[in-house]
């Protein structure tokens, strides 16, 4: 059985009192949840005082983004040894917004994810199409060479750490949920890829979030199909009510 993930990409918000603010909210009303594993990922400048709210608790810490190189001349990078001395277990790598703005890439995805599996960090790996992409029957073509790319070179015990976040780029911010039986279908894909990667066992022990306007209304049905095994939350995940209210409906 994979434990439901949910997770809350906070992005570019919060300063560091409202993020102590809505995590404190957070972890007081997710007191007593031991089915769901809850994540937060707010901006690196939150990190440490978010961690001294959730540590010890049932609530998950998590960054942005990293960089592969632990320490040197790589002005403004920040790096996994860094992120593990903040209190994080969890790090999103190869989000739509960083592969859109930042020039991410498979390449550099799958170095990130090497450097964190290196340093015990577990990995959240977005992978998903645009609208073009999905307009142009691109989608399953698309989501074929993330997966494979981003996920390139791991061994078996290592993928099963790893869990990746199926994020259609369309519908993200944007209001449009893909429909669950438009989002298990790519699930149900994205688990047949890493069967063929490796094997039946790793498939089935990976966990595979859906993202992209997820909230409380829409949650149960997404997490109720087969192959979707918990959530990454942008906007939802901003207010605790709708981001509990995610966790509660699932
Ligand atoms: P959204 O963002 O829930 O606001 O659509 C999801 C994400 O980008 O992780």
């Amino acid at each position: 059985m994979r434990k439901i993930i949910i997770a809350g990409n906070w992005k570019l918000n919060k300063t560091i009192a409202e993020a102590v603010e809505l995590v404190s909210e957070i972890k007081s009303q997710a007191d007593g949840v031991t089915n769901v594993d809850i994540v937060v990922c707010p901006v690196f400048t939150a990190l440490s005082e978010v961690n001294k709210i959730v540590a010890g608790s049932n609530v998950g810490l998590g960054a942005q983004d990293l960089y592969w190189e632990d320490s040197g001349a790589f002005t403004g990078e920040v790096s996994v040894p860094l992120l593990k001395d903040a209190g994080c277990q969890y790090v999103i790598i190869g989000h739509s917004e960083r592969r859109q703005y930042f020039g991410e890439t498979n390449e550099t995805v799958n170095s990130k994810v090497k450097a964190a599996l290196a340093g015990g960090l577990i990995p959240i790996v977005c992978v998903g199409e645009n609208l073009e992409q999905r307009e142009a029957d691109k989608a399953f073509d698309v989501v074929k060479d993330h997966v494979e790319n981003s996920l390139k070179g791991f061994s078996a015990d290592e993928m099963k750490k790893i869990i990746v976040a199926y994020e259609p780029v369309w519908a993200i911010g944007t209001g449009k949920t893909a429909s669950p039986a438009q989002a298990q279908e790519i699930h149900n894909f994205i688990r047949s890829l890493l069967k063929e990667m490796h094997n039946d066992e790793v498939a089935e022990s990976m966990r595979i979030q859906y993202g992209g306007s997820v909230k409380p209304e829409n949650a149960k049905e997404l997490m109720g199909q087969k192959d979707i095994d918990g959530a990454l939350v942008g906007g939802a995940a901003l207010k605790a009510e709708s981001f509990l209210g995610i966790i509660k409906n699932c």
